[in-house]
């Protein structure tokens, strides 16, 4: 073995500064393998000792070569960096051999990038003092310490974002309701439907992966939507969840009136269910109206893969007249919108004098600019007769009028065939603002509209795209609607923002209720009987369709400016682009119910609350303990 091995490296040449860089990254990566040693010691306690010794190994052989650095130290360090990054290769690739989850690959995170990066870059700067030898001599050794700079700048900087990125991680067990200490309270798991002797209707919904044209979706009874659930006011509804997912999941009934522990939010009302579990919800459908349901655990990816159908309610006496009666679900994504399963032109049929419903509900999983869409009838007048579910009265005839629809929302739009000719639903697209660098990255992504044309004869040509938009503060006729003209028992100020942060181990555009992120924002708390008011203040550019749980929302006014005509009564309520909404409701409906931003985007990075009742608590939690994941 050559001598040469044990030669000291010159210290003041560049070799030495390569040295001491490899020597600060490797401190860099040691640091953040100490950082996440203790969540693996709860993992599986191999893995927790391994980070352990892998972490000071590190920091002993960085410290060594500081001290006395030799050709052979720099090589033994190099073998073992390549080693280390080879196996995290193979953890997020192939999966381990060994371990709690043996052959699953693990997911990739910040953490674990910046820690391989600096390892990466710390084995090629070691190998170069074999492979590029140099031999230039650095006269100063301040040009030893500028040479190193660098990497000890970029060491810091990396490293306190990887271990920022793990202590800011997704938090192990979050309860959003926990019991208050020496006070009496009610499990939400007890608010279940009471018996009753309603006409019983009972549904299975299957989650299960399917194909459906080439494409894997996951879909409740093998489609996408999932099947109409239609039943009559009064109904008591019986939905038996099975899942044959490799995933846990939940139902939740969008929109829907119903006791708390039938509401199906993962770590709230219940635990999600299992693979090849199976749960039942009850409820009696009370209010007639146009609803939906989708999953609510891991919601940003479940409900996109398809898991989420219409939920009708016809009104028990019908009186409507209307022949036809159809329901619309649009879905897809900001590149590509499918109406009913059809990606283009879906038709329907009806005959001249029909009065003919049409039940819009928008599904679609916007871009992070939150945008509505915007769907507009042309061919004959319209009435927009319920909102969410519900009506709204005395509502007026419209021309071609576009209705904005946020992410959840739904209308109702009834008209009558014309004597010739058809009629066309046309869905456009409006858009919040969004940063230069997703206007590169998404210029050619021009959006793909469906449209529905109904009837058979001449299709009207109408630019829909210029038509004004629907005002939802002067519509139809003024009522009285007790949750607006009650004197609030509490006035709750809501502020939305977003800003560039750390949560859940990932940088991202953090977006805040009232300065915080979830699961850190203080929940609204309310008493049983409350009316309450929130006065909600859009603080960015984007699109927020405010989405609460199991009571309605009724308007009171937009940027100052009161509703004129009729009630407007929303479960989820639409703020546009740094507008001030105000609304109300009464807090009739006790339990925990979950409040946020239904842009799935939004609320998977932060914008998610709930409304608590005070004297209820929920047994269930969320995080990685329990595996309940609501957003
Ligand atoms: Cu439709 Cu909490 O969601
Ligand atoms: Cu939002």
């Amino acid at each position: 073995m050559s001598s040469l091995n044990f030669i000291l490296l010159r210290r003041r040449t560049l070799a030495g500064v390569r040295a001491y860089s490899a020597a600060l990254l490797t401190l860099g990566a040691a640091l953040i393998h100490l950082s996440v040693a203790p969540e693996h010691l709860r993992e599986y306690l191999p893995f927790g000792v391994f980070f352990l010794a892998v972490g000071c190994a590190q920091i002993v052989v960085a410290v060594e070569l500081f001290a006395r650095p030799t050709r052979r130290l720099a090589m033994a360090l190099a073998a073992f960096s390549i080693g280390l990054v080879a196996l995290w290769f193979v953890s997020r690739s192939i999966g381990l051999p060994v371990g709690p989850n043996a052959g699953t690959p693990e997911q990739t995170g910040l953490t674990d990038v910046i820690c391989n990066l600096l390892e990466i870059v710390a084995s090629a700067l070691l190998v170069s003092l074999v492979v590029l030898p140099t031999r230039s001599a650095l006269r100063r050794l301040w040009l030893v310490g500028l040479g190193s700079a660098p990497s000890a700048l970029a060491s810091a900087g990396m490293t306190f974002l990887a271990v920022s990125a793990t202590l800011n991680g997704t938090p192990e067990a979050v309860n959003v309701a926990p019991a208050a200490q020496g006070r009496p309270s009610t499990s939400v798991a007890a608010l279940v439907e009471a018996p009753g002797s309603e006409p019983v209707r009972h549904f299975t919904l299957t989650a299960a992966v399917t194909q459906i044209e080439g494409r894997q979706a996951w879909a409740f009874n093998g489609s996408v939507p999932g099947p109409e659930l239609r039943v009559k006011q009064g109904d008591r509804v019986q939905v038996t969840l099975v899942n044959h997912l490799p995933e846990s999941t939940t139902i939740h009934w969008h929109g829907v009136q119903l006791p708390n522990a039938e509401d199906g939010v993962a770590g709230v009302t219940q635990d999600a269910v299992a693979p090849d579990g199976e749960y039942t919800y009850e409820f009696v459908a009370r209010e007639a109206g146009t609803f939906w349901y989708h999953s609510h655990q891991h919601t940003e990816e479940q409900l996109p893969r398809g898991l989420f159908g219409p939920l009708v309610v016809v009104p028990a006496n019908e009186t409507a007249g209307e022949q036809r009666d159809y329901t619309l679900t649009l879905y897809g994504s900001s590149a590509q919108v499918w109406v009913n399963g059809v990606p283009d032109t879906l038709h329907l049929e009806a005959r001249p004098g029909e009065m003919v419903r049409l039940r819009v509900i928008n599904a679609v999983d916007p871009g992070m600019d939150g945008g509505p869409e915007a769907v507009a009838l042309v061919g004959a007048p319209f009435q927009v007769v319920a909102l969410d579910g519900s009506d709204l009265n005395a509502p007026d005839l419209l021309g071609p009028t576009r209705i904005q629809l946020g992410m959840g929302q739904r209308a109702d739009l009834v008209f009558t065939m014309p004597a010739s000719g058809s009629v066309r639903l046309i869905d456009t697209e409006l858009l919040g603002e969004t940063s230069p660098v997703q206007d590169v990255l998404f210029a050619a992504q021009k959006p793909r509209l469906p449209s529905v044309t109904i009837g058979e004869g001449e299709l009207p040509a109408v630019d829909a795209s210029s038509a004004p938009l629907f005002d939802p503060l002067n519509y139809g006729k003024p009522a009285s609607d007790a949750a607006v003209t009650s004197t609030p028992d509490l006035t709750v100020p809501i502020v939305l923002s977003k800003q560039p942060g750390i949560r859940d181990g990932r940088v991202e555009l953090v977006h805040m209720i009232n300065a915080q992120a979830a699961p850190g924002i203080q929940p609204i708390t309310v008493s049983d009987g409350d009316i309450v008011r929130l006065h909600i203040v859009n603080n960015t550019g984007e699109y927020h369709p405010m989405h609460l749980h199991g009571h309605v929302l009724s308007l009171v006014g937009i940027d100052g400016r009161p509703v004129q005509g009729t009630p407007i009564r929303e479960d989820s309520v639409l703020l546009g682009p740094n507008q001030i909404v105000d609304v109300a409701f009464a807090a009739n409906n006790p339990g925990v119910w979950m409040f946020h931003c239904h842009v799935l985007l939004h609320a998977g990075m932060g914008m998610t609350t709930s409304v608590n009742y005070v004297g209820y608590a929920t047994p269930f939690e969320m995080g990685t303990r329990s595996g309940n994941m609501p957003e």
